[in-house]
């Protein structure tokens, strides 16, 4: 049984190819490197003692994947991370987003509805509810329109597979995902953004190491708390758990309906204040930042409901806000050790 993991080398996807390994799975990985290196291999390596087969390719080129599937005639589920992510490029280039994250979606699943049996799980977003109206978020939120061309290929993402699973051999479990952060607690694998980070733990860290001046935080004029947007910060080491779990239970035939859906989230919201002061917790100095304007297209609060993820994924987060930003922090201090502060 191999799985197929696209964007394997990616942060969410190295940390699931990793999950993968340990219960036991051979893993067959493509990445475009367009947003990931493959050094990441060596730390998948590291962590688990296990090569994961790789194969550069770009999933926008249909022959390639047609050529893939052919050769790995026995592959049949898939964990599908490879995609753009970034919203405010998705403003500035929305053909691209389109492109690669339609196409690339499309491609696949015409693979796999050729098989008997198959399996999808697909890396969707909370992006999808846009401002829900109440919190926590359940999965029965109402989906909002979306904010961007990078929310609204996540929307189309799962109304094509849902189409598609509804006619074919498919099925297909929907994983929206609050806010991943963190990393694996190795340090041997992590988040590398390239440039400058528009998330905000990275830009913390590497502000904390020195790389940044200071933080910009986006508003502090919101109905919150402290004024600051509200988020639900989930180690990504347990929403990469949470992909095995999804895995099995199609495998083992326990989905209820062609395609589910599941918030992965902690359900704790957390202010933007109140995640640097754990990065000042957690790191033992104090952070500078300043207070901007609001960030265009922020919405004012998501957390998530973790009510069926648990009771009937069966699965729930272990790591607290704190246990993350140490992650993230010592990940930050481990690939900038040479010029560490
Ligand atoms: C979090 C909070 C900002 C940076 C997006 C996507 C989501 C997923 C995760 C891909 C917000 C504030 C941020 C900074 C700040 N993307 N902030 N200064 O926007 O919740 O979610 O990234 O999978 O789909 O929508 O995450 O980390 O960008 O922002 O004040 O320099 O931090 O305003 O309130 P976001 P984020």
């Amino acid at each position: 049984m191999k799985i197929l993991v696209t964007g394997g080398l990616g942060f969410i996807g190295s940390h699931t190819v990793v999950e993968l390994q340990n219960k036991g799975f051979d893993v067959v990985i493509i990445d475009n490197l367009s947003n990931s290196s493959e050094s990441v291999l060596k730390g998948i390596v590291a962590i688990t003692g296990k090569e994961p087969q790789f194969e550069k390719l770009d999933l926008r080129e249909k022959a390639s994947v047609q050529t893939f599937f052919k050769k790995h005639n026995d592959v049949s589920s898939v964990i599908h991370f490879a995609a753009s992510k970034a919203v405010g490029e998705s403003v500035k280039n929305p053909l691209l987003y389109y492109e690669n994250n339609i196409a690339s979606l499309i491609y696949l699943l015409q693979e796999l509805q050729e098989k008997t049996e198959a399996h999808f799980i697909f890396s969707s977003s909370c992006t999808v509810y846009g401002q829900a109206d109440e919190m926590p978020i359940d999965e029965s939120a109402p989906i909002k329109p979306a904010m961007s061309p990078y929310g609204n290929t996540k929307q189309i993402g799962e109304e094509i597979i849902s189409d598609v699973a509804k006619m074919s051999s498919i099925n297909a479990i929907l994983l929206r995902y609050f806010n991943p952060i963190g990393s694996h607690p190795s340090a041997e694998i992590g988040e590398l953004p390239i440039g400058v980070p528009q998330n905000l733990v990275p830009f913390i860290t590497q502000t904390g190491i020195g790389l940044r001046k200071e933080l910009m935080v986006y508003g502090n004029d919101y109905p919150t708390v402290d004024g600051t947007c509200i988020r639900d910060y989930i180690h990504v080491v347990d929403l990469a758990k949470a992909h095995v779990v999804a895995l099995e239970r199609l495998l083992e035939n326990k989905n209820e309906d062609k395609v589910e859906i599941f918030n992965l989230g902690t359900g704790i919201g957390s202010s933007v204040l109140e995640v640097i002061s754990s990065f000042e917790k957690v790191s033992g100095k104090p952070f500078p930042y300043k207070i901007v304007d609001r960030r265009e297209g922020d919405v004012t609060m998501a957390y998530a409901s973790t009510d069926k993820a648990n009771t009937i994924l069966g699965w729930k987060t272990a790591s607290s806000l704190d246990q993350a930003m140490e992650s993230a922090w010592n990940w930050e201090q481990k690939i900038r050790k040479n010029n560490f502060q």
